[in-house]
């Protein structure tokens, strides 16, 4: 089983939400890779490189990631899901997982908004929706601060992300990976 994780980071809070959430694929006894979208790939507005099309092709599951930006998903990851596009005619990726994550300075920074989209990517794909499991009902241990179940919804108004950021994303890692690999056992 091998996870792939392609974010974009500016100031690296959503890297470090990559790395926690690689930990937990990697708990589960899966391979990852940490795509990493970077400004030189995106040439005129467009995400111009085949070479992270490649790696996801051969992976089980897809974790989106990057910040919100403006309510919405930052510019320069959009450049990449447009990029995606190459893999809409043939529907090549239907049947994998996907799964999303992202960060916001403010609590009520409408993070929602992007792992909606990152969930309209992965439907657009065919590709089956990982929500986040998450104690709802327990007001004192709830984990994920804005209560987001479609995917890792963070808020960081520092430089750093927080420890139990790092326990919750890395269970949200180790979810994708565990259904990935139930799914693989079944077919
Ligand atoms: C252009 C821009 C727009 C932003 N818009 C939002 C927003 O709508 N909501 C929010 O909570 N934070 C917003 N932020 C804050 C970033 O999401 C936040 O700083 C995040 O941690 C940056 O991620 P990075 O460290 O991976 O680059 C914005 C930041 C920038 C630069």
């Amino acid at each position: 089983m091998t996870v792939a994780v392609v974010y974009f980071s500016e100031k690296d809070t959503t890297h470090q939400v990559a790395e926690a959430i690689s930990e937990g694929v990697e708990k589960m006894s899966c391979q990852y890779h940490l795509l990493r979208v970077t400004g030189e790939q995106i040439v005129d507005g467009r995400f111009v490189s085949d070479e992270y099309l490649h790696t996801i092709d051969r992976c089980d599951a897809v974790i989106f990631g990057c910040p919100t930006y403006m309510g919405g998903p930052a510019a320069q990851f959009k450049a990449f899901c447009d990029k995606t596009s190459d893999r809409w005619d043939d529907q090549s990726w239907s049947g994998k997982f996907a799964a999303g994550f992202t960060v916001g300075s403010n609590p009520g920074g409408d993070q929602l908004a992007t792992l909606q989209y990152f969930a309209i990517l992965a439907a657009q794909h065919g590709m089956l929706w990982v929500n986040h499991e998450m104690p709802s009902d327990h007001e004192e241990n709830i984990e994920n601060k804005l209560n987001a179940q479609m995917g890792f919804a963070g808020v960081v108004p520092g430089d750093t992300i927080s420890k139990r950021d790092v326990t919750v994303a890395a269970r949200h890692g180790s979810r994708v990976a565990l259904f990935s690999k139930r799914y693989s056992a079944l077919t």
